[in-house]
This record gives structure tokens, C-alpha cells and sequence, in this order.
């Protein structure tokens, strides 16, 4: 049985990707590692949670010595590594939580691959380190796209510490010649999104008619994918992905903060039975984040075209799944709002 190490499974997207291999794989072991930091939330795999090929691990990328004894204890064949600080906003009241976990945790997880795969000779292992669009910049001219030869311009300390952390990763490929592979993804929407991101910051205002926060203009533009299909582009690359390459993830799919927040209004009021109008009345411009991206847009041609990945979803049909999804799980929302899904798992695994 293939034993393979899942890092920051409780998070958002993570969540996704542990529920899709658990199920699917059932010949692997999945082990999910994750500190449960605020964004790590267990009630995000209460369905798989007692599978038998699932085992969770509450520990922190960091501690050199605890991931160093993980390696050694569970002689893992491939890493997807997910856990990191991933908030823009928080990286830039707090910039070396993010050095600590996005860079020196990455680090961390490579030289233990490293150490515990070489007597083998890395033979059927892999390190799939999972990135993000924001290394490459910004852009500026609605003709240009981040490719994967695009040179890196990072912007905020979230960027700079996941540009530092692939470089890190390339660096460990080309240098100890450790398995490597990386994704570098546009913003992802859909079920278990931790609502102080745009999207489900807006659903849970508007669910309990606070303002809606748009910074600066709303004229930023964000590049949508349906969580679910990033989850399913990581399976592909992890099995189906040239060693030592990357592999750009996007939905083709821009919009402005402005447009998509208003049409988060019209179907929350649709599906509220709300009239037309009420909800984008909440809509309050306020101060511009510090060194705001304008906008991002990837272009997915090498993933769709060399491993024939491609998003199942349409935007108005993912949106509206994930609006259903958070109408129909509002105490997950009133827990994370209250706290209350902390207190339990501090409880529980102090
Ligand atoms: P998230 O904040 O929802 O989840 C991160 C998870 O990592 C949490 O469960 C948290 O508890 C865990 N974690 C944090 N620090 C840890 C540590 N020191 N040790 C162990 N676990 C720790 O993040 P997300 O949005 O699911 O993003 C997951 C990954 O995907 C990140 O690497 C992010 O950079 C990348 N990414 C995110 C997006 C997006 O739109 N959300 C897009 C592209 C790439
Ligand atoms: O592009 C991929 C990245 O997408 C990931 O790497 C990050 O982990 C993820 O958080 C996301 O970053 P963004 O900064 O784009 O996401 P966020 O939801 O914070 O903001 C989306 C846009 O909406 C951005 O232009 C800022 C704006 N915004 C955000 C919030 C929280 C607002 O206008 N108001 C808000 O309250």
C-alpha cells in the first residue's frame, strides 16, 4: 500500500484533495498532516474521517524534529504539500508567520524527503509542492497571461514566501535531484472556503446583513476555479506530471471584485427570496490593501494540453453550488464565526 504524506488536508483546499484520494485511491494510505492552525478545520472531513486507508496527524511543518521523525516513522512514497499561511491580509500585519511555515516549513518537509528517499534513489517517490499564481506579479496589459516560463515577480509577503518556497523546491530538484513537481493555481472558490476570503466573507455578510467590504475601487481582477477541479488537477499531476516541471491551474475564467461580488448579491438574494437589489446595497468601498495586485490570469494551455485536465465546471454552476453549499451549512460558518471549532480541537488535542 502506497503510504503518501498530505500536508494542510484540513484547510480548504486540502480538504478537497484528502476526501479525492481517499476515495478514490483505495490502495493508498493517506496520512494528513496539519497544525490546525485557525484555517485548519477537522469538521471539513467528517465523511472520510473514519475511512480505513485515512489517518490524521496534528503537527506543525516547522518543528524540524517532529517532521524528521514522521519521515522516518512512516517511510512515505510521495508528499502533496499544502499547508501554509495563505491570507494576503494576514501576511501583511504578521509577514514572519509566513517565513515560518511557507518557507522554513517547506524546507523542513524537503530535507526529510530527502534524507529518508535517497538510500532508495528517490525510486517511485514524489515531492508535489502546491503554489499559486501571485509569484508572478501582476498584470497590466488584458492581452498578457502568466505562463509557466513567466520570471517570478513576487509582490506581498504571502508571494514572496511561496515564490521563496518554489524556488527552494526547484532547488532541491536540480541540486539533490529530489522527484519535484509544482503547480502554481489561480484563486479557488467552492465548499470549506474560510470566510475572511472575498467570496465567503461576502456570503456570510450578506447572510446576516452586514456591509460588504470592496477594497479600493473593486477594479482588481481575480482569475475563478471551482475547488474541486483544482483538487482534480492535483490529482492528475501528481500521477500523470513530468518530473521536475510545472504545470500552470486556471479556469480561463476573470472577473473584477466589483462584478463578482455583485453577482454574489443577486443569487444569495434569488436564493433567499430577498428582492432584487437588497443585497448589493450592503456594497461598501473601503480602503485599498497595501500593494493591491490588479489583476491575475493564468493561461492552463500546458496542463490541458500535455495531461488533459480541463475544469468539469461552469462558474455560474459552480457559484451556485457554492452558495447552495454555504445556505445549507450555515452552523459550519457560525462556528468558524464564533470561534467555537477551535475551543473544540484545542480541547481535544491539548
Ligand atoms: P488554508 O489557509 O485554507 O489551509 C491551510 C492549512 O494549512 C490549514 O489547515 C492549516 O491548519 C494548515 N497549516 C498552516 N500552517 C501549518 C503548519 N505550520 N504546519 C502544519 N499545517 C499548517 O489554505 P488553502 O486556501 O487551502 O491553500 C492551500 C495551499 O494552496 C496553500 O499552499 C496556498 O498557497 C495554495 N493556493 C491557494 C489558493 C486559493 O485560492 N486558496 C490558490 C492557489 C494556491
Ligand atoms: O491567486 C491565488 C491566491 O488567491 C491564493 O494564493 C491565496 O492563498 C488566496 O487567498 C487568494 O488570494 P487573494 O488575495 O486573491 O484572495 P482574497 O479572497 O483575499 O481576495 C480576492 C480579491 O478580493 C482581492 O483582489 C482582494 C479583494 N477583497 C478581498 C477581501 C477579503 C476585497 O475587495 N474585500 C475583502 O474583504
Amino acid at each position: 500500500m502506497k503510504k503518501i504524506l498530505i500536508t494542510g488536508g484540513a484547510g480548504f483546499i486540502g480538504s478537497h484533495v484528502v476526501r479525492l484520494f481517499v476515495t478514490k485511491y483505495p490502495d493508498y494510505h493517506i496520512f494528513n498532516l496539519d497544525k490546525l492552525t485557525y484555517a485548519g478545520n477537522l469538521a471539513n472531513l467528517t465523511d472520510i474521517e473514519n475511512a480505513p486507508n485515512y489517518t490524521f496527524v496534528r503537527g506543525d511543518i516547522v518543528d524540524a524534529d517532529f517532521i524528521n521523525e514522521l519521515f522516518e516513522t512512516h517511510q512515505f512514497d510521495g508528499v502533496i504539500h499544502l499547508a501554509a499561511e495563505s491570507h494576503v491580509d494576514r501576511s501583511i500585519t504578521e509577514p514572519m508567520a509566513f517565513v515560518m511555515t511557507n518557507v522554513v516549513g517547506t524546507c523542513n518537509l524537503l530535507n526529510a524527503a530527502k534524507n529518508t528517499w535517497k538510500a532508495s534513489g528517490y525510486e517511485g517517490k514524489r515531492f508535489y509542492h502546491v503554489s499559486t499564481d501571485e509569484v508572478y506579479g501582476e498584470l497590466h496589459n488584458p492581452e498578457d497571461f502568466f505562463l509557466e516560463t513567466t520570471p517570478y515577480d513576487p509582490r506581498s509577503p504571502y508571494s514572496a514566501s511561496k515564490a521563496s518556497s518554489d524556488h527552494f523546491v526547484r532547488a532541491y530538484g536540480n541540486t539533490y535531484k529530489l522527484p519535484i513537481v509544482i503547480t502554481n493555481c489561480s484563486n479557488n472558490y467552492g465548499p470549506n472556503h474560510f470566510p475572511e476570503k472575498l467570496l465567503p466573507l461576502m456570503i456570510n455578510n450578506i447572510l446576516h446583513s452586514k456591509p460588504l467590504p470592496v477594497y479600493g475601487k473593486g477594479e482588481n481582477v481575480r482569475d475563478w476555479l471551482f475547488v474541486v477541479d483544482h483538487a482534480r488537477a492535483i490529482d492528475t499531476v501528481y500521477h500523470a506530471g513530468k518530473e521536475g516541471e510545472t504545470y500552470n491551474i486556471g479556469g480561463f475564467n476573470e472577473w473584477k471584485n466589483i462584478d463578482i461580488v455583485r453577482l454574489v448579491c443577486k443569487t444569495m438574494d434569488s436564493k433567499l427570496g430577498r428582492p432584487e437589489g437588497t443585497s448589493e446595497q450592503l456594497i461598501t468601498y473601503v480602503t485599498d490593501r497595501a500593494g493591491h495586485d490588479l489583476r491575475y490570469a493564468i493561461d492552463a494551455t500546458k496542463i490541458m494540453n500535455e495531461l488533459g485536465w480541463k475544469p468539469s465546471l461552469q462558474f455560474e454552476e459552480g457559484l451556485e453550488k457554492t452558495v447552495d453549499w454555504f445556505l445549507n451549512n450555515q452552523e459550519w460558518l457560525d462556528n468558524i464565526t464564533s470561534g467555537n471549532y477551535k475551543e473544540y480541537y484545542d480541547k481535544m488535542y491539548s
